[in-house]
């Protein structure tokens, strides 16, 4: 590491030649760059880079929230560089403490500022190693995944989370919505707000109306002391609606009138009280068949369903699979009774050859107990109880041409009892083609076609 070319990422305005020129001596690659826009780009490349944050470069407010997005990439170590009057103002100390990995304050000594950008870089290389070496994250921590149908996801919850428009997440049971929601929320403008979650499907109707529209003292027996809702809670942020398919049909008017008007009613208040929350809201059935048999209110729908995000399920992410069971090992092996070194080749083919209908939920649980399970230092098929799959679930074009040849040869068998020679005119092979087709599958061939074996083997 110490002898490439390490990558500097330099947003100033008013880049500093002869700083430019130290750097350089020290084996700096630099790439300036003067808006948050540009810095971004440059953070999205593939390797770890160091970053130089020129703070004297007269970044107006509205600039340094924009900031914030480009600074969040892990795959940079930032340095600010800011002087002794920029550094009493609150909100550039904040932007340095949340996002930056170090600070000098201008002027500094040349030897500071090069040992300050060096441990940053390396730190940012720690990132992205552990990536590559272990699980492949997305931009998203949390959320792993490299796969196609992932990247589009990250995309699109990056598109989503500029924007302060509902958000409408569709999957099946465990792929990630409430994963999802809450990063589409920790991208957003509104981060260090609240994030409010609410399972609809948890709760009873009339429980629900009052956990997410609060209620005042009186309002029903029982009520001996104001309670604000969740809605309220979620005030300046983002509410979560989970299971949104099970709102009850009061609660679908209540949250309508919510949507359209920014308005909620405490149960048993009087007044009316404007809140600002952006909502973002979840279901893994099909909406679509609950308006049609009229449970749920297709003006309701549209208004949650401004922009959509769809979770592919887990089968649709090829590799990750492989990547999130090997994730979910290495956070819990210290569960197991021995070391373990990983998968074994059966459990391996066992986890592509599953069709996970449980997602990525399902898959940490059956990680984790197969973990708890295992004797030998790998896991097998057996230990993620996956060993009686592998048959039936085609996965791969090599299984589904292997079981395809087995049943016409043995159809052709049944038509011509003992009888090779037929078999393979009808199947359009020679005869010692077909042999080796018959051994490679593991069929035994007739007893009087020992002269076709040795031919074959010969
Ligand atoms: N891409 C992912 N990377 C890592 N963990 C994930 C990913 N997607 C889902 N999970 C985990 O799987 C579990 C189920 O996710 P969740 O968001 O609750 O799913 P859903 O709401 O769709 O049922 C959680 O433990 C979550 O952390
Ligand atoms: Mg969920």
């Amino acid at each position: 590491m110490e002898n490439s070319p390490r990558s500097l990422i330099y947003l100033t305005r008013t880049s500093d030649q002869t700083l430019r020129g130290l750097l350089a001596s020290r084996g700096w690659t630099i790439r300036v760059v003067s808006s948050a826009r540009e810095a971004e780009r440059e953070a999205m490349r593939d390797a770890a880079s160091a970053g130089l944050l020129d703070l004297n470069s007269q970044f107006d407010k509205h600039e340094l929230a924009s900031l914030e997005r480009c600074l969040s990439a892990s795959k940079v170590g930032w340095v600010a560089a800011a002087s002794a009057e920029q550094m009493a103002d609150a909100s550039i100390r904040r932007l340095i403490r949340d996002y930056c990995f170090d600070y000098v304050t201008i002027p500094c000594p040349d030897e500071k500022l090069v040992n300050a950008l060096g441990h940053a870089y390396g730190m940012a290389a720690l990132t992205v190693g552990a990536g590559e070496h272990a699980v492949s994250h997305g931009p998203l921590g949390e959320m792993v995944g490299s796969s196609e149908a992932m990247l589009k996801l990250f995309r699109a919850l990056r598109k989503v989370s500029a924007t302060d428009a509902p958000v409408f997440v569709h999957g099946e049971s465990g792929t990630g919505k409430e994963l999802c929601a809450q990063a589409i929320h920790d991208q957003s403008p509104r981060r260090r707000a609240p994030f409010v979650a609410i399972n609809c499907g948890a709760i009873t109707p009339q429980l629900l109306l009052s956990e997410l529209f609060g209620y005042e003292r009186g309002a029903f027996t029982g009520a001996s002391q104001r309670k604000i809702g969740r809605i309220e809670a979620a005030n300046g942020g983002t509410l979560f609606l989970d299971e949104i398919g099970d709102l009850p049909m009061e609660g679908q008017a209540s949250l309508l009138r919510f949507l359209q008007e920014g308005v909620i009613d405490r149960l048993g208040g009087f007044e009316s009280i404007a809140v600002d929350v952006r909502v973002i809201s979840a279901t893994h059935f099909d909406l679509d068949a609950a308006m049609r048999e009229g449970r749920f209110r297709s003006d309701l729908y549209h208004r949650l369903c401004v922009l959509r995000i769809d979770n592919p399920p887990l089968r649709a992410r090829g590799k990750d699979i492989e990547i999130l069971a090997r994730h979910v090992l290495e956070r819990y092996k210290s569960d197991a009774s021995r070391p373990l070194r990983g998968f074994s080749d059966d459990g391996v083919r066992a986890l592509y050859n599953y069709d996970w209908p449980g997602n990525v939920r399902e898959l940490i649980n059956r990680v984790r107990r197969a973990i708890v399970m295992t004797d030998g230092r790998l896991v097998t098929a057996e230990n993620l109880e996956l060993e009686q799959t592998e048959t039936p679930m085609l996965k791969t074009l090599a299984q589904a041409r292997e079981r395809a040849e087995r049943e016409v040869i043995e159809q052709a068998l049944e038509r011509h009892p003992g009888r090779l020679v037929d078999v393979a005119r009808e199947l359009g092979i020679s005869r010692v083609t077909l042999y080796r087709l018959m051994s490679a599958l593991g069929m035994s061939a007739p007893k009087d076609d020992r002269d076709l074996r040795e031919a074959a083997e010969g």
